[in-house]
């Protein structure tokens, strides 16, 4: 039987539970995405909070890609020491630290009309109103090369993983949907062929971090959307894929979901079918991790023990992620350890987006 509380290990870093803290871009960076006092005392607070391993809010890879205020970088070698600071604060209060990285491509409101924005092609985003630059060969290898060099100062600045970001509608994700990759070249077309960057990120990332470091990914289950969405099977084969090659852990998650867009505005229209359900990827991760030789992390909704626990004991999921819970209460892994039924005040309101920081709206 296993519970939430076991101890357990991610290519050899022990987590001494199976919670993690969601990425949850923050909006404490300064505006080169360098740390403040602020977002040291995030993580402080998030260490003191109970979890095993926090993965931070994303990380932008390069300079000029900064897709949303005040988050987090790690385009260059001046985050190395900072973020040393950082990953040794949190060591020192017994939890561990994987930074999530990025590039965000069209789904983005920031200084848009300011910034050559890449993706896999020229294909308007109906939520943001960008259209990208199709990216050349020698763009894609800049990139896959910038996730790679970020992995590797990560490692350098005592992290204790990265996560590549894979979902939620960003770069990655638009490689891999058909509706937003209309490539004709090796980037393009097949199932096989979308993902290739996604396997090219992971390599050159493994490849100059060791065996040692812990890669992650996170990805959508689905795009759920209705037409030339990534879908479930894709998924599943990438996942498979990705575990043959040694990926330490696949972050399940789902399209944007926490966001709700309108499907007046954007091609998807799933956001109502996850709305006020709890762990509603269960059944997508469940199938992936009964597929695939790696562990999978669910995100998305996880709001009780027992629902979490009994979705534990019915599959080969291993770890439960938290985004919301843990921006309004740090300390929730804690209360449940101490009181099992203890009921998150989190609402899933998504009321915690704010211009001066994004916080839990019941703290305003
Ligand atoms: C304010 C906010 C910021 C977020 N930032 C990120 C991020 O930087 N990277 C990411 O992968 N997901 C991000 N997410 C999504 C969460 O990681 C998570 O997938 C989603 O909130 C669902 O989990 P939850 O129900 O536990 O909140 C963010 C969500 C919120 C509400």
């Amino acid at each position: 039987m296993k519970t939430l509380f076991d101890k357990t290990a991610i290519n050899g870093l022990e987590l001494k539970n199976r919670f993690i803290r969601s990425a949850t871009w923050e909006r404490k960076a300064d505006d080169k995405g360098h740390i403040t006092d602020e977002l040291m005392k995030v993580y402080s607070n998030l260490a003191e909070g109970g979890a095993a391993a926090i993965i931070t809010g994303y990380a932008f890879v390069m300079e000029d890609e900064q897709p949303n205020a005040r988050m987090m970088g790690i385009y260059d070698d001046s985050f190395i020491a900072e973020y040393k600071e950082l990953t040794d604060m949190v060591h020192a209060k017994g939890s561990k630290i994987i930074l999530q990285v990025v590039y965000c491509g069209s789904f983005s409101w920031f200084n848009t009309g300011r910034r050559i924005i890449w993706g896999p092609s020229a294909v308007p985003n109906k939520l943001t109103n960008v259209t990208p630059k199709e990216m050349t060969k020698e763009e894609i290898k800049t990139l896959i090369n910038a996730f790679g060099d970020a992995a590797l100062r990560a490692k350098k600045g005592g992290f204790d993983g990265v996560e590549i970001h894979g979902a939620h509608g960003y770069m990655l994700n638009t490689f891999l949907a058909p509706y937003f990759n209309q490539r004709t070249d090796e980037y393009g077309g097949s199932a096989g062929n979308r993902a290739r960057i996604l396997l090219e990120i992971y390599d050159d990332a493994r490849s100059k971090t060791g065996n040692d470091f812990p890669v992650l990914m996170k990805l959508n289950c689905s795009d759920f959307m209705t037409d030339k969405g990534f879908t479930f099977e894709e998924c599943k084969a990438l996942c498979g894929t990705l575990a043959g090659k040694g990926i330490d852990a696949i972050d399940i998650s789902g399209g944007p979901v926490f966001r709700a867009p309108k499907p007046d505005k954007d091609p998807s229209g799933f956001a109502e079918d996850f709305i006020g359900k709890e762990s509603y990827f269960a059944g997508y991760a469940k199938e992936i991790a009964d597929s695939i030789d790696a562990p999978v992390i669910l995100v998305g909704g996880n709001r009780s023990v027992d629902v979490m626990e009994e979705i534990l004991n019915s599959s080969r999921i291993e770890y439960m992620a938290l985004g919301r819970p843990l921006l309004s209460e740090p300390d929730l892994v804690k209360k449940w350890e101490r009181e099992r039924g203890y009921k998150p005040r989190c609402t899933s309101c998504n009321k915690c987006f704010h211009e001066d920081g994004n916080d839990c709206d019941l703290d305003r």
